[in-house]
Parts: C-alpha cells; sequence; structure tokens
C-alpha cells in the first residue's frame, strides 16, 4: 500500500544516551520524525519519555547522540522545537494573549508584534475572545488549546507534546484528537506525542515506537495502517484490536489481556 507521507525527516535523533547522577536512563534511541506525520511515543511510566523529551527540546544536553532538525544539528539548543510539558502549562498571572506569545518574546520579538502574530491564530485553535482572559477563566479544554497554540508559535514546525490530553474526559478528548489532527494539516505541524493511552496513540499515530526497559530503549516500531486519512471508525476494527493486542503484548509480557 502506497501511503502518502513523505520520508524527509523533520527531526532525528541519533543514538541518544543519557544518564543522570551515573544512572543510565535512556539508552541508544534512534527515532525519526518525517514531515507531517504524527508519531506516538508510548511506555510505561518512568521508563524514560519525558527524559527523551527533554534531550530532544534541546533543554538537557544527551552524554552520547546527537539531534538534527531538517539535518543541521541542534543537540543541547533550545528553542528550535516547540515543547509542551508534561505539567502544565500556562502562567497563571498572565493573560492569555501573552501567554502564548510568550516564546516569540523570548526570542526577541517585540511584544506588540507578538501579541499580533499570536492573535491571527486564536480562531483557528478555539480560542477567539480569550485573548485578554487569564488561564483561570479558561476550561480545561481551552487551557490545552492555548498551550498547544504556545507550543506551535515556538517551533519551527514540530511539537513534542507530553501527555497533552490525559486529563481530558473521552468526549473532549475525541473532538481534541480531531480537530489537533485538522490543525496539524492546515499548518504543516509534524508531532511526537507521548501517550499512555494505547487507544489514544493507535487512533492518531502514523507510527508507534514502544519504549521499555530500564534504562529505557525503543523496543519496536510500529506502524499503523491504514494511513491515518483512509481510517473510519478505526477503534471498531479488528485491524485496531489487533495493534492494542501486541501492545500490550510487548509493553507486558505477563500480562493477562
Ligand atoms: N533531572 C533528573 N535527575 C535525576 N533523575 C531523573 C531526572 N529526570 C528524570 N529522572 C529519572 O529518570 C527516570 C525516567 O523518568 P522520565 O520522567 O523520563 O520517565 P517517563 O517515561 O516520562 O515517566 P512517566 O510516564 O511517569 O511520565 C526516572 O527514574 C526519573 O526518576
Ligand atoms: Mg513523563
Amino acid at each position: 500500500m502506497i501511503t502518502c507521507q513523505s520520508d524527509a525527516a523533520v527531526l532525528e535523533a541519533e543514538h541518544i544516551t543519557k544518564s543522570y547522577d551515573g544512572r543510565t536512563i535512556i539508552r541508544d534511541i534512534s527515532i525519526h520524525l518525517n514531515q507531517g506525520e504524527l508519531v506516538s511515543l508510548l511506555g510505561l511510566s518512568g521508563s524514560g519519555k519525558t527524559t527523551l523529551f527533554q534531550v530532544l527540546s534541546g533543554l538537557t544536553s544527551p552524554d552520547e547522540g546527537r539531534v538534527l532538525l531538517r539535518g543541521k544539528e541542534i543537540t543541547g539548543q533550545p528553542g528550535y522545537v516547540g515543547y509542551m510539558l508534561q505539567k502544565d502549562l500556562l502562567l497563571k498571572h498572565k493573560k492569555i494573549i501573552d501567554n502564548v506569545s510568550l516564546p516569540m518574546v523570548l526570542k526577541g520579538v517585540k511584544k506588540e508584534e507578538a501579541r499580533k502574530e499570536a492573535k491571527r491564530y486564536f480562531a483557528e485553535f478555539g480560542i477567539d475572545g480569550t485573548e485578554d482572559f487569564y488561564p483561570s477563566r479558561l476550561s480545561g479544554g481551552m487551557r490545552q488549546r492555548a498551550a498547544l497554540l504556545r507550543t506551535y508559535l515556538a517551533a519551527d514546525g514540530v511539537a513534542l507534546l507530553d501527555e497533552p490530553f490525559s486529563a481530558l474526559d473521552m468526549i473532549t478528548k475525541g473532538q481534541i484528537h480531531k480537530w489537533y489532527l485538522g490543525v496539524m494539516e492546515k499548518i504543516r505541524l509534524s508531532t511526537i506525542l507521548i501517550t499512555h493511552d494505547v487507544d489514544e496513540a493507535i487512533l492518531l499515530s502514523d507510527r508507534i515506537y514502544l519504549m521499555t526497559g530500564n534504562p529505557g530503549e525503543i523496543r519496536h516500531e510500529l506502524p499503523i495502517l491504514p494511513p491515518r486519512k483512509e481510517r473510519r471508525e478505526f477503534n471498531l476494527t479488528t485491524g485496531f484490536l489487533e495493534y492494542k493486542k501486541r501492545i500490550l503484548e510487548i509493553l507486558d509480557p505477563s500480562g493477562n489481556e
């Protein structure tokens, strides 16, 4: 089957190893993200997913290996890749517009210009009219979208999302999934998503990396078919259940699933 995804990697991690206090947390991890792809990173708690994101975003330097953005090395250099943290998110004492435009301001863009640029996307991100609110006035889903907008504006077309949807109820989650895939396409965004939610990973991903072990390693790379755009009620198909079974077996070989 022909997939419409291009093979041009926007982000590549090569042989990343990282230790903290003499303990190896992740070992020899190589992953890549193609243009327009959504790739999930799925693994048990403590397998080093957030640590890998810290390295990919340049917030931490690896002990070994390198990170490339469109072929250019960015290892240990923050500011190139948009990173939405596992724990939120928005600064309480700043208005939404200033929260969202903050990364641009930090990069040296004038405040008014940054606000104007950010404002252009408010409708697309479903938060039009909230510019002058403080985060506490927004619902969880709206705060999530504001944080996603901030991540997008901080990035050069690449977003790393660390469990962005985990706090949402099932209905809101479903709506945000659909919306996010639409936005990704419209604004040409490529995404790596960390999630604990196996269903979410299968439904949203072009490919899934399964991380296991201590130190954490990539145990499996699993392309998900049919291609995203051809999926209809995917979660009701036997194909979906087979992926789920396989993933659960890999993550927990001793489980009774
Ligand atoms: N800054 C740090 N200093 C020391 N140890 C750290 C640091 N950051 C992470 N670790 C350790 O690395 C291991 C992996 O943590 P990490 O947060 O990367 O896992 P994770 O896969 O994201 O887990 P979760 O799914 O629970 O978010 C943990 O044992 C953690 O204690
Ligand atoms: Mg984590």
